[in-house]
């Protein structure tokens, strides 16, 4: 298995191209189940979840074509991807397909959409805690789906299409707004959402479904009101930057002190932690094409946050802030609310020499002066990229292992920070 290997100290300097966001990518993709023509998606990010999808998409009859480089393009520029779901042969998503990747389960909305029968397989627990789907079902049966539950399997099935409904949701969640925009595309009536998700991936997907004839208003706010229309068909689509990687690279500058520009990104889309960000020390603008983060010469300042849905401090983030943390001037209190086991980096950013207690939903990071290199490994891909941010400033080496979670969600890490001075070099094994 491939390592990271890093040798901390170096301050960053220059530009970092954004990517396109995987967590927009994910759904985007898979809406293009909702027609029978060609969805285009340009911006796709190289990772392994999409790969993934890739994978289960096809296994369903989906064909898929990459475009070839183009001149200019380098490996770190997203490629093009074509989706034509016109022959779905397979209507069925089975376990070891679905619980290598939790959003996959989302292919149940376009699918009972679509063909009126959906077999999907439950996701089951992942390392960030317990994560159910129950709200998705709820949506789906809400839209008039008829579900049941059988060995381990979801079965929506709706022979005479789905109707539009009232979908209230008791709390917010990105993965059942995007199941329920779907879904209701194609429902005949109209569909309301309440207590929406308002994250920048909902109004992308949101988007994308408006050029493929879809009927929505609202998406961005927490009412949403789709009027279901008969079919889609065709469009075109860029997907939008990824602001936890953006936000994961202001954390990384803001640690290790520097100047970096990155680049094809926008502030809006995570000004709750570039607020953050600017209160612990970290000088924050505008650039044309995207934000520039510098920090130089002065120590971090404590700051306490709490993760909330968008536009709150995402929890995305929460993991990457916990590793600047450790370095700041006084104690932090993190305080995570969205998942009940995100706290799994606490115990190797320990390993590196932070000092963190627990208690209950909040951790308390109290600033050391160094943190020290060490081998460290994490089960989900925020937490290992914290052990990078720890890494980059640590006293020798630092070397993290199972890099397969930073695949999953960050492009070309290693090559985008040592171009800005990391000393950061993957380890093939
Ligand atoms: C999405 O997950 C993201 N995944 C996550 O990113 C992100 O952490 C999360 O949203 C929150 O922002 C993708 O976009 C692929 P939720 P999702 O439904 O949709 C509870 C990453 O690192 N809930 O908004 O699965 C749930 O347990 C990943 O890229 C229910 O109770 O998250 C959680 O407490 C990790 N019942 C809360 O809602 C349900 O049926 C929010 O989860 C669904 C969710």
């Amino acid at each position: 298995m491939d390592r990271i290997r890093i040798r901390g100290g170096a301050p960053l300097h220059g530009l970092i191209p954004i990517s396109g966001a995987k967590n927009a990518a994910l759904p985007l993709m898979i809406a293009s189940l909702l027609t029978e023509d060609t969805l285009e998606l340009g911006n796709v990010p190289r990772l392994a979840d999409i790969s993934s999808l890739l994978r289960i998409m096809s296994n369903f009859g989906v064909d898929h074509s990459i475009a070839g480089r183009r001149p200019g393009q380098s490996t770190e520029t997203g490629q093009t991807i074509r989706l034509t779901a016109r022959n779905v042969i397979d209507t069925t998503a089975p376990y070891e397909l679905v619980s290598t990747m939790r959003a996959s389960f989302w292919v149940i909305a376009p699918l009972v959409a679509r063909f009126g029968h959906a077999k999907v397989s439950m996701p089951g627990g992942c390392a960030i805690g317990t994560r159910p789907v129950d709200l998705l079902i709820m949506a789906l049966a809400k839209l008039g789906a008829a579900i049941e539950i059988e060995a381990g399997y979801v079965v929506a099935t709706a022979p005479k299409g789905l109707r539009g409904a009232e979908i209230d949701f008791p709390k917010v969640t990105v993965g059942g707004t995007h199941v329920a925009l779907m879904a209701a595309t194609l429902a005949q009536g109209t569909t309301v959402i309440r207590n929406a998700a308002r994250e920048p991936e909902v109004v992308d997907l949101a988007e994308c479904l408006i050029k493929m004839g879809a009927k929505i208003q609202g998406a961005g706010s927490s009412e949403i009101v789709v009027e279901g229309v008969t079919s889609l068909h065709g469009a075109s689509h860029d997907v939008m930057p990824d602001r936890i990687e953006t936000g994961t690279y202001a954390m990384a500058v803001a640690m290790t002190g520097g100047d970096l520009v990155l680049d094809n990104t926008r502030a809006d889309y995570l000004q709750a932690a570039l607020d953050v960000l600017g209160q612990a020390g970290a000088e924050v603008t505008s650039t044309h094409g995207g934000i520039r983060i510098r920090r130089n010469g002065n120590g971090l300042m404590p700051v306490d946050v709490t993760t909330d849905p968008f536009p709150g401090f995402p929890t995305d983030l929460q993991a990457q802030f916990m590793a600047l943390m450790t370095r700041a001037n006084g104690t932090s209190r993190i305080r995570e609310t969205i998942f009940e086991n995100r706290f799994m980096h606490v115990q190797e950013l320990a390993r590196l020499g932070a000092q963190i207690r627990l208690d209950g939903d909040s951790a308390y990071v109290d600033g050391v002066p160094g943190l020290k290199g060490a081998p460290v490994m994490a089960t989900d891909l925020r937490a290992s990229v914290s052990l990078v941010i720890a890494g980059l400033v640590a006293d020798g080496e630092t070397t993290i292992n199972r890099v397969y979670h930073l695949d999953r969600g960050f492009e070309a890490l290693e090559a985008k920070l040592a171009r800005c001075g990391a000393l950061i070099e993957r380890v093939r094994g």
